[in-house]
C-alpha cells in the first residue's frame, strides 16, 4: 500500500511516499528555518504563508522522486493535530483536495504518534508493546504504546518541553535558532560537572518532567556573569552547554529507566527532534545496556519533523479503520490518548 503523507504542523513543509508503513519511497522536507531564524523563533503567520507557497511543489517532488503519479497512490495521510493551527490547515486542506480529486481514502495522523512511528521505518522488527520517550520542541512525554493504536501517557512535562529549554539555553549563549543542535555541538568540548544545574523530580508522579526551572537557572547563571561584566570564554560556554545538557539527559534517563522497570517494559523507543541529541542518545544507550533493555532510536534524518513518519503511522491507522471524510479539521491541541 503506497501512502502519500503530508506534514505542515510547524516550520517544515514535508511530503513523502511510504510503502506498507515501513519503507520510504521518497521523503521531501522544505525547511523554513532560515526565515524564522531572523526572528529568533517560529512566526506562525509566516509559517502558514510559506506552507501555502511551497506545498504543491513539495508534494510534486515527493511523487517524482518515488517515480510515481497520483494513480500509484492508495491513500493520503496528513498531520491534523497538534501544532500551529494555521500551518496545520494548509496540509489538511491540500490533503483533502488531493484525496477528493483522486478518490482516495484520507487518513488523519496525530503528529506525536508520527514521531514514534519514525522508528518503524528504521527497525523492521519493531512492534508494540514498548515504552516511548517523546522529546520535541513542544512535547516531553513518556508513553506506553500497547498496540499500534493504543497510547497511554505515563509521564509528561508540567511546564516547558525539553526542546524549549534547549532553544532558550542556546539563545542566552548567543547561538542561532533552533538552538538544540548548536548546544549539542558546543557541549562536546565542555565539562558536564562544571555547573550543577537543577534536575527536577516530583513526588506525586515520579515520571512527570519539569524544565522551566532548569531553563531559568541557565539564563540566570549567564546573566549573573554578564552583570559582573564577565565575558564568557569558549570553554565556559562549552561547560555551560554540557552541564545543561547533562541535567536534561539525566532526568530523561532516570525517568525512562524507572518507568521501564515499573511497567516491565524492555523495549525503549526514542522519538522527536531532541532525540537527535548525542548526549541523550549515549546516556540512553548506557542505561539500556546496564538494564538489558533494547533501545530504538530514529536515524538523525527522521528525528525532526518529516512526512515519512506520518506515512508510517498512517498505515497502522488505516488498518485500524481510522480514515476520515471531507469534514476533517485541524486541531491545535489534542491528547495522544484519544
Ligand atoms: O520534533 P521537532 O523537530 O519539532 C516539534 O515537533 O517540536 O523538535 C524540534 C526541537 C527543537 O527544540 C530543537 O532545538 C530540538 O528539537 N533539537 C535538538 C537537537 N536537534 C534538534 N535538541 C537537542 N539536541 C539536538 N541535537
Ligand atoms: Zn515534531
Amino acid at each position: 500500500m503506497n501512502i502519500l503523507a503530508i506534514e505542515s504542523s510547524c516550520d517544515e513543509t514535508a511530503a513523502a511516499v511510504v510503502k506498507d508503513g515501513r519503507e520510504i519511497l521518497s521523503n521531501i522536507v522544505a525547511s523554513q528555518i532560515e526565515t524564522h531564524k531572523l526572528y529568533g523563533g517560529v512566526v506562525p503567520e509566516i509559517a502558514s504563508r510559506m506552507h501555502i507557497e511551497t506545498i504543491e511543489k513539495v508534494v510534486g517532488e515527493a511523487l517524482n522522486s518515488a517515480g510515481m503519479s497520483a494513480d500509484d497512490i492508495d491513500a493520503v495521510a496528513v498531520t491534523y493535530a497538534p501544532g500551529l493551527i494555521g500551518a496545520l490547515l494548509v496540509g489538511v486542506n491540500f490533503a483533502k483536495a488531493f484525496a477528493y480529486a483522486n478518490n482516495l481514502p484520507l487518513i488523519p495522523v496525530h503528529h506525536i504518534k508520527g514521531h514514534i512511528a519514525a522508528n518503524f521505518l528504521e527497525y523492521s522488527e519493531l512492534e508494540p508493546p514498548f515504552l516511548s520517550l517523546v522529546v520535541s520542541g513542544g512535547h516531553t512525554h513518556l508513553i506506553k504504546v500497547t498496540e499500534y493504536d493504543k497510547f497511554r501517557i505515563i509521564g509528561q512535562t508540567r511546564d516547558d518541553a525539553a526542546g524549549e529549554a534547549f532553544d532558550k539555553a542556546a539563545r542566552v549563549l548567543s547561538l542561532p535558532y533552533p538552538g538544540g543542535v548548536h548546544i549539542d555541538r558546543l557541549s562536546k568540548n565542555g565539562d558536564i560537572k562544571a555547573v550543577n544545574f537543577p534536575k527536577t523530580h516530583f513526588r506525586d508522579n515520579e515520571f512527570d518532567f519539569s524544565f522551566s526551572g532548569l531553563k531559568t537557572s541557565v539564563i540566570n547563571y549567564v546573566h549573573n556573569l554578564q552583570q559582573k561584566n564577565h565575558i564568557l570564554s569558549e570553554q565556559e560556554r562549552a561547560d555551560i552547554a554540557a552541564s545543561f545538557s547533562y541535567s536534561v539527559a539525566s532526568v530523561l534517563c532516570t525517568h525512562t529507566e524507572s518507568a521501564a522497570k515499573k511497567l516491565g517494559c524492555k523495549k525503549i523507543v526514542l522519538a522527536g527532534g531532541v532525540s537527535a541529541n548525542s548526549m541523550i542518545r549515549s546516556m540512553m544507550e548506557e542505561m539500556c545496556r546496564k538494564n538489558g533493555f533494547n533501545l530504538y532510536k530514529p536515524p538523525l534524518a527522521l528525528c525532526g519533523d518529516n512526512a515519512a513518519m506520518i506515512g508510517a503511522m498512517a498505515y497502522y491507522e488505516y488498518k485500524n479503520g481510522k480514515t476520515s471524510d471531507m469534514s476533517l479539521n485541524a486541531r491545535a491541541n489534542m491528547s495522544i490518548e484519544i
